[in-house]
């Protein structure tokens, strides 16, 4: 396998730690570039079912290296506490998972100002939703160039950079009107973290460049989704990175023109934690089948799922900023007992019809879906293994939404496991 970036081409959720895990079969790397623990990727092995958060999920299969990135900001007591569940679910990852040195550290001051932030933003009337997990604040250190690395951790002084970087974030949360944090008790907990983080923190830039250079497969795993992305997405309900393919390149030190091919995962419908605008919602007794049947439920914060109809202006951008060449289209299952789909083909906008994605968050609010009505297949996909096992109106259903979007079907996910997954001939010839 070449090298391949894996994205969420909506608003995340999408699948994408299922993807991954099905791809992984065929890399040697797998890589994270950009978020913290903000994700939440299930993957169904067989019976067992791990969410990971931080972890590449291509740490599920023995013998493969998963690596966390420069672009990514890490919680080191998030991480221990993952890789504890891992290692419970039987998973050795000894020499098989490095954190970047020049990966930004997510520190319990992060995640105080997260929920100081969003508790101003909801008296404003301006919350996002966030997950609290100090994400936007561990990004917003790390561009003012005042955030700590995994590898300020190898080198003397680190306590002290961390004494006074406590310090600083008291005097902001005093300012937020929040209890401060207690120093002893953030440099007790932090440094215990480091310390046993410490082997794993090695230079990964020169470990991925070395590895490419070799000819080995790398899979570089997304987080979130383009519409989440910092600067592509539905600003400001976004996370804080570079959700993008993009961010592939600047998040692991792996330069553009080694990437070969790009993957967009998406849902068969669309869904949406947190706020911000969401065109398509449901908010009738369809979008609660959708929720129900999906088990649309967040990993992380076991908020319930927004859900609404297919959005392909969302998708078709997806295709334009990402590069998408093929799609993995999942949780097509969740819609076998529809009568009838609706797939999103253009807004209104105030009674002008648009077909791109607009830029301002007001304009994007005020858009209402066109829809384009096709009728359901009404029955199980669950046990299809091929294209020709699905139903003539799943495929006529996915061959409009590759139409609509410009980027054709290579994977069809009918469940949560690795075997519910159809390759299409559409998929490149070496994972087929
Ligand atoms: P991610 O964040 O993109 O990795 O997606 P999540 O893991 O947060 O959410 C996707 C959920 O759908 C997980 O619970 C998966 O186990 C599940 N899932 C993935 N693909 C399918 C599918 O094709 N059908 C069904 N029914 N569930 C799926
Ligand atoms: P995966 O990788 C869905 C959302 C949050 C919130 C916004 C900002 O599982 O697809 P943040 O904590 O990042 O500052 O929150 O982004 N969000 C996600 N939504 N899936 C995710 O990850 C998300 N990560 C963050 O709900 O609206
Ligand atoms: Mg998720």
């Amino acid at each position: 396998m070449a090298t391949r970036v894996l994205i969420g081409g909506q608003w995340g959720d999408e699948g994408k730690g299922k993807i991954v895990d099905v791809l992984t079969e065929k890399a040697e790397w797998i890589a994270r570039f950009q978020g913290g623990n903000n994700a939440g990727h299930t993957v169904k092995v067989g019976d067992r079912k791990y969410v990971l958060h931080l972890i590449p999920s291509g740490i599920l299969r023995e013998g493969k290296t998963c690596i966390l990135g420069n672009g990514c900001v890490i919680d080191p007591a998030g991480f221990l506490t993952e890789l504890a569940e891992v290692h419970a679910g039987g998973i050795d990852t000894e020499g098989r998972l490095w954190i970047s040195d020049r990966a930004q550290l997510a520190l319990p001051y992060h995640k105080a100002m997260d929920g100081a932030r969003e508790s101003r933003h909801q008296e404003a009337g301006v919350k996002i939703g966030t997950t609290k997990r100090g994400i936007g604040p561990a990004y917003v250190d790390k561009m003012q160039r005042t955030g700590l690395r995994a590898g300020d951790v190898l080198v003397a002084g680190f306590a002290e950079k961390l004494r006074k970087n406590v310090q600083d974030h008291n005097q902001l949360l005093k300012i937020h009107g929040v209890d401060e944090l207690d120093e002893e008790a953030v440099l007790e907990e932090v440094l215990a973290a480091t310390e046993r983080m410490k082997p794993m923190i090695v230079d990964t830039t020169v470990m991925l460049n070395r590895a490419v250079a070799n000819g080995e497969s790398v899979l570089f795993e997304g987080a979130q989704g383009t519409m989440l992305d910092i600067d592509h997405g539905s600003y400001p309900f976004v996370t804080s990175s570079n959700t993008t393919s993009g961010g592939a390149a600047s998040g692991t030190g792996v330069p553009p023109n080694r990437i070969e091919d790009v993957i967009g995962v998406v849902k068969a419908y669309t869904t949406r934690v947190g706020e911000g605008p969401f065109p398509t919602e449901l908010f009738d007794a369809q979008g609660d089948e959708i929720a129900k049947v999906g088990d649309e439920f967040g990993a992380t914060t076991g908020r319930a799922r927004r859900c609404g109809w297919f959005d392909a202006v969302v998708a078709r951008y997806a295709v334009m900023v990402n590069g998408v060449n093929w799609w993995a289209i999942t949780k097509l299952d969740v819609l076998d007992g529809f009568e009838t789909l609706k797939i999103c083909v253009a807004y209104d906008v105030n009674g002008e019809r648009i077909e791109h994605l607009p830029g301002q968050i007001e304009t994007f609010a005020a858009c209402t879906p066109v829809y384009e009505e096709m009728p359901g297949w009404k029955c199980p996909t669950t046990q299809a293994r091929t294209w020709e096992d699905l139903p003539e109106n799943c495929r006529k259903y996915i061959q409009r939404l590759e139409e609509l979007t410009g980027a054709p079907a290579g994977f069809v996910s009918v469940g949560p496991k690795r075997d519910e997954t159809i390759i299409t001939p559409s998929a490149p010839a070496d994972i087929r």
